[in-house]
C-alpha cells in the first residue's frame, strides 16, 4: 500500500520547501520530493536558488567585491595592501560551504517541520481515487499519493540554438559559477540580470568581460533614468556592453569560443573569448513530470497553466514559482507556496504581484519595485517624480560609495507611491521600505514625514520622497 500525504509537494527550490513548511505547519502530512544531487550523489534540496542561482552567485559576488575594495578602494581609506592575490579555488570552495549550508538548513527544516523528504525524481502515474499517485524513482523506487499536488519544478537556462551547453567553455549559470580560473576574456550573451551579476563576479576578478545583447536598449525593463546611470557605472568599472547585437554563430573550439555577431551598425563581428556564458532568459522546468499521465495543461512557452490562485486545470493540483507565470525570483516563489498552502487550508491568502521587488547585486546594485517612469507615461497616468543622489548622503560619503540615487514615482493627485527605483549602495536592502510602503498604500508625503536614521542611506529614501514634493532639505 502506498504512502498516504495530505499534500505532496514536487520540487525543493524556494517555492517547493516553503510551500511543504507551510503545508506542514497548517497540519497536513506533507511530503517534499526534490531531485538535486551534491557532488556526493547525496540530497542537496533549495533547487536553482540555493545549488546554482541566488546563494552561490551572492557569495561570489561577496568575495569579489572584496577582492576589488582592497586592490581599488582600501587605499583611499589609508590601508595599504602588498602582494594583493586571489585563491579561486579557495573562493570556490567557500561558496560550496555556504551552498552546503544551506542545503543542510532545509533538511534541518523538514525534520522540524515533520516534512516527509524523497530525494528522486517525482512524476505523475495516474489519478487515483482521492489523489493522485505520484511515482518517487531515485535511489530506491517507491510510490505515494497525494490528496493534493503542488508542482514547483522550477526553470531551467535557455540555449542559444546550435550551441548547447557544455559547461567548460559555453556555460550556463552552473558553469559560470564553477570557472577554476580566472579567464583572460570572458564573453556573454545577454545583458540580464545573470550576465550583469556573473560578468561583474569575473571582471572584478581580472578577466576582460564583453557583453552582447540583443535588444537596442539597455536592461529595457528598469527604469531608463536608473538603467542609464548603471551603465554609465558598469562601463566605467570596464564591462564592454554592446547592444543591439544579432548573433550568427558560436563556435566552442580546443582552446577559445568564436562568436560572429552583427553589430548595431549591422557590421559583421568576430569575437574570440576563452570562456562564453550564455544568459538569454531560461524556461520552465517540466521534464520528467509526465503531464500527460493525468492530462496537466502547459502554456505555449511550456509554462503549467495556472489560474491566479495558482490552480492548474487539474482538481486539487497547483503550480508555482518559475514554472508558471510571472516573475522568475525566489521571492515571488516562496510567496505562492506559501498562499497555496494556505488556499488547501481553507484560507484566502493574497500575493500582490505589484509589490514583488527586483534586485540586481551588482556594484552599484539595482533595485525596484512597482512601476517605471516610462510605464507611467505609456499608460497615460499623470505622476510626480522626486530623486535623490546618494552623492549628497553623508552616510555613503563616509563609506566612499556615492554613484546613484533614489527615485520615487508618486500619483499627481494622490500622492500614492507608484513607484520606488534605486541604483547606488546596498539597494537591495533599501527597497524593502518602499516595498512595505507601497503594501500599506503610503504616499511620497507619509514617507517624507517619517523619522530616519542619521547618518544612513535610508535617508536618501526620505529625501526623494521630499523631492517629488521639491522640498528635499539637502540636496
Ligand atoms: P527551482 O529553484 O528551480 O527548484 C526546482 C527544484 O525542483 C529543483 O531542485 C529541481 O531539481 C527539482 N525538480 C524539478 N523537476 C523535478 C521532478 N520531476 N522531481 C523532483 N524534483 C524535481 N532569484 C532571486 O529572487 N534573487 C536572486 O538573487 C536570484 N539569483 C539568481 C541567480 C542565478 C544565477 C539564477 C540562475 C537564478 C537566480 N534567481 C534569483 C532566480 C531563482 O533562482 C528562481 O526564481 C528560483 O529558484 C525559483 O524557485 P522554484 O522553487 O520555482 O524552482
Ligand atoms: P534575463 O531575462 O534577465 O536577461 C536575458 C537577456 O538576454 C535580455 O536582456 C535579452 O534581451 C537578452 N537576449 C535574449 N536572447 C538573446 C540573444 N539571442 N542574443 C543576445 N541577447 C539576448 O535572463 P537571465 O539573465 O538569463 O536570467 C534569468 C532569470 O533569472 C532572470 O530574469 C531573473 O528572473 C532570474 N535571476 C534573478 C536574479 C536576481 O533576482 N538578482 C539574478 C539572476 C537571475
Amino acid at each position: 500500500m502506498s504512502q498516504q500525504f495530505d499534500v505532496v509537494v514536487i520540487g525543493g527550490g524556494p517555492g517547493g520547501y516553503v510551500a511543504a513548511i507551510r503545508a506542514a505547519q497548517l497540519g497536513f502530512s506533507t511530503a517534499c520530493i526534490d531531485e538535486w544531487k551534491n557532488d556526493k550523489g547525496g540530497p542537496a534540496p533549495g533547487g536553482t536558488c540555493t545549488n546554482v542561482g541566488c546563494i552561490p552567485s551572492k557569495a561570489l559576488l561577496q568575495s569579489s567585491e572584496h577582492f576589488e575594495h582592497a586592490g581599488h578602494s582600501f587605499a583611499d581609506h589609508g590601508i595599504g595592501l602588498d602582494n594583493l592575490s586571489i585563491d579561486v579555488a579557495k573562493m570556490l570552495g567557500r561558496k560550496d560551504t555556504v551552498v552546503k549550508q544551506n542545503n543542510d538548513g532545509i533538511l534541518y527544516l523538514f525534520k522540524k517541520n515533520k516534512v516527509t523528504f524523497f530525494h528522486g525524481r517525482g512524476s505523475f502515474a495516474k489519478a487515483v481515487d482521492g489523489g493522485y499517485e505520484i511515482a518517487v524513482t531515485g535511489t530506491a523506487s517507491e510510490s505515494i499519493v497525494g490528496k493534493h499536488v503542488i508542482l514547483a519544478t522550477g526553470s531551467n537556462a535557455r540555449s542559444l540554438p546550435g550551441a548547447p551547453f557544455d559547461e567548460q567553455k559555453i556555460l550556463s549559470n552552473d558553469g559560470a559559477l564553477r570557472i577554476g580560473s580566472v579567464p583572460k576574456r570572458l564573453g556573454v550573451i545577454g545583458s540580464g540580470v545573470i550576465g550583469l551579476e556573473m560578468g561583474s563576479v569575473w571582471r572584478r576578478l581580472g578577466s576582460e568581460v564583453t557583453v552582447l545583447e540583443g535588444l537596442p536598449t539597455f536592461l529595457g525593463a528598469v527604469d531608463q533614468q536608473i538603467a542609464k546611470e548603471a551603465h554609465k557605472a558598469f562601463v566605467k568599472q570596464g564591462l564592454k556592453i554592446e547592444l543591439g547585437v544579432k548573433i550568427d554563430k558560436v563556435t566552442a573550439g580546443k582552446s577559445a569560443v568564436t562568436v560572429t555577431y552583427a553589430n548595431a551598425n549591422g557590421d559583421a563581428v568576430k569575437l574570440e573569448v576563452d570562456k562564453l556564458i550564455v544568459s538569454i532568459g531560461r524556461v520552465p522546468n517540466t521534464i520528467g513530470l509526465n503531464a500527460e499521465a493525468v492530462g496537466l495543461k502547459l502554456d505555449e512557452r511550456g509554462a503549467i497553466t495556472v489560474d491566479d490562485h495558482c490552480h492548474t486545470n487539474l482538481p486539487n493540483v497547483w503550480a508555482v514559482g518559475d514554472v508558471v507565470r510571472g516573475p522568475m525570483l525566489a521571492h515571488k516563489a516562496e510567496e505562492e507556496g506559501v498562499a497555496v498552502a494556505e488556499r488547501i487550508a481553507g484560507q484566502h491568502p493574497h500575493v500582490n504581484f505589484n509589490t514583488v521587488p527586483w534586485v540586481i547585486y551588482t556594484s552599484p546594485e539595482i533595485a525596484w519595485v512597482g512601476q517605471t517612469e516610462q510605464q507611467l507615461k505609456a499608460e497615460g497616468r499623470e505622476y510626480k517624480a522626486g530623486t535623490f543622489p546618494f552623492m549628497a548622503n553623508g552616510r555613503a560619503r563616509a563609506m566612499g560609495d556615492t554613484t546613484g540615487m533614489v527615485k520615487m514615482l508618486a500619483d499627481a493627485t494622490t500622492d500614492e507611491i507608484l513607484g520606488v527605483h534605486i541604483v547606488g549602495p546596498f539597494a537591495s536592502e533599501l527597497i524593502a521600505e518602499a516595498v512595505v510602503a507601497m503594501e500599506f498604500r503610503a504616499s511620497a508625503e507619509d514617507i517624507a514625514r517619517i523619522c530616519h536614521a542619521h547618518p544612513s542611506l535610508s535617508e536618501s529614501t526620505k529625501e526623494a520622497a521630499l523631492a517629488v514634493d521639491k522640498r528635499t532639505l539637502n540636496f
